[in-house]
Order: C-alpha cells, then structure tokens, then sequence
C-alpha cells in the first residue's frame, strides 16, 4: 500500500534528493508537489520542481504554485551560498512537461476534501507559509488530514538560521504558530536528527548509475562543493521518517514558537502551554542511509 503524500517544497538541492527519492523508491503515491518560496524565490522553486519531475518521467505529477513570501513578516534575504541562485547550484533540469497551477493551499484542500479522512499524509519540506493558508482558509479540511510531517526547527542544535533559529522556521515564525496549533497529527524533524543523517563522499559515489540516482549524485556533490566532507540530508528524513518511523525516536513535546525578530525568530519553545506535537529526537543514521539509498536502485 503505497503512502498518499502531497510534498510541500522550496527546491532546494536537499529538497530536490527528497522528491527524487519519493518519487525513485516505489512506496509513494505523490499527488502533487505544492511550491513555496524559501531557498529561493517561488518562479525558481516551481521551475525546479517542475524539472525533477520531467527527470523521473512524472509529468503526471501536478506542481501547484503557492506563496512565495511569509504570512506577515517580511522576506528574509535569499542567501543564494547553500543553493546557488537557481537554488540546484547550476545543475540543469528538463523544462517541466506541463506548466504548474496556481492555489496551492486551494488545491490541497480539494485534495484532502474528496479522499478517505486520514488518507493523505503531507510531507512539508520548506517554510509552512502554504500549509498555514490551508489552515487558516480551509479550517474544515485540517481533520482530513493523515499527518502532517515537517523539516524545520531545533532543539539542542545550533541554529542556521540564527543561533537557535532554523531557517524554514525563521523565514515564517506566523505560519509556525498556525501549523503546531492546527489540531492536526503534526511531527517535526529539527535539525538536532537532519544534521545526523549525513552523506559522506563514498556514500555519494556509490549511488547507482540508474538516471536519478547520477541525478543524486550530481545534487550531493553540488551539496557539498564547498569542500565539505558531508552535508546534514534536512529534507530527505522527512520521507525516511514518513515510510519507516522506527528509525526515529518520537517524543511528544508541547511547543510555542518565537514569534519576535530575528535573530531568534522562529525558535522552537518548549512551553507546557505550547501544542503538543511529535518530535523526532533521535535517528538511527545509518538506518537512514540505508534506506535512503533504497530510492535510487
Ligand atoms: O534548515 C534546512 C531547511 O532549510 C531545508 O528544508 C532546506 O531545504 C532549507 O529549506
Ligand atoms: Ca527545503
């Protein structure tokens, strides 16, 4: 029984290796990929989710455009040093096969709306500006959600965004607060388990040659051209936690976020009058990687 999912995503190099995985490793149905701004702005976001998508032959996949900036707060600055300022580091992709809609949060709601409750999983992997609209535009679809899983947030990590601040958090602390007090099954998956889950240079070069897994390659090693020995796989342990929970450890924490400046704007607050939400606390890494490599035989 492949698992429903709508992917959420600001492509992004570690965003692209997840959707290449989702979409390689067979145990995904992907209804769409919804698009937001994050690590770079939405026109690119939605190209390149558009590309990875002609890459695995998809073109059945629809890419739906959302927000390209935070519920109410200003656009953070685009620093293009992680990404590049196409946001895959100059890897070139297919034109996509079909143009992209607009409405995302629109259109995950008439998703959710004619599916089995339950049924459908949504795996956030950049700022939580679409999933917010959906909330606060669609409140009587939120209990039709099955999960909603999210790559954002820190506990006991340093911060990237700021020192105790991660930058999908950051960019839009607001639609933080709006997704955590849903009501909806929400897990997050901070950076104190994504920094654990790392691809080293022999975990890279022995990627398959199948075409998404040279495809794999040539992201891992744009992830790590600056000369790292490895690269925390943020986003990737979101579909690894979605299909194999067991390689995590869940804690049930109550949580609030700031919502004041940076630079700890959307630091994650544990407050016993916060929202009570899953949090993976620690992964079994090498489980991880294993299973990772799974969706690019
Ligand atoms: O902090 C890591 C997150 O920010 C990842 O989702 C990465 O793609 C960026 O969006
Ligand atoms: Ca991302």
């Amino acid at each position: 029984m492949k698992k429903r999912v709508i992917i959420d995503t600001d492509p992004g190099l570690d965003d692209a290796l997840a959707i290449l995985f989702a979409l390689g490793c067979g145990r995904f149905e992907v209804l769409g990929l919804t698009t937001v701004g994050g690590n770079i702005g939405l026109d690119r976001t939605t190209l390149n989710a558009g590309g990875l998508l002609a890459v695995m032959e998809r073109g059945d996949i629809p890419v739906i455009r959302g927000s390209d900036v935070p519920l109410t707060r200003e656009q953070q600055d685009i620093i293009a040093i992680v990404h590049g300022a196409d946001g895959l580091k100059g890897i070139t992709l297919p034109e996509p096969l079909a143009p992209a809609s607009d409405g995302a949060s629109a259109w995950i709601a008439s998703t959710l709306a004619v599916a089995e409750p339950g049924s459908i999983d949504i795996l956030a992997l950049g700022p939580l500006t679409n999933i917010a609209h959906l909330v606060t535009e669609h409140p009587e679809v939120v209990g039709l959600i099955g999960e909603i899983i999210v790559m954002g947030g820190t506990l006991n990590e340093p911060g990237n965004s700021g020192p105790n601040s991660e930058f999908n958090f950051a960019t839009d602390p607001e639609a933080v607060s709006v997704v955590l007090g849903s009501g909806a099954k929400v897990t997050v998956v901070p950076l104190d388990v994504t920094r654990k889950v790392r691809a080293q240079l022999d975990y890279v070069e022995a990627l398959p040659d199948t075409p998404h897994g040279t495809l794999a390659r040539e992201v891992l090693g744009q992830y790590m051209q600056d000369g790292r020995q490895s690269r925390a796989l943020h986003d990737p342990c979101v579909m690894l936690l979605a299909l194999e929970p067991g390689i995590f450890r869940l804690e049930k924490l109550a949580l609030d976020v700031d919502l004041g400046e940076p630079p700890d704007a959307g630091r994650l607050l544990l407050d016993k009058r916060g929202s009570l939400v899953n949090v993976a606390l620690c992964v079994d890494a090498e489980r991880a990687l294993a299973l990772l490599r799974t969706g690019f035989v």
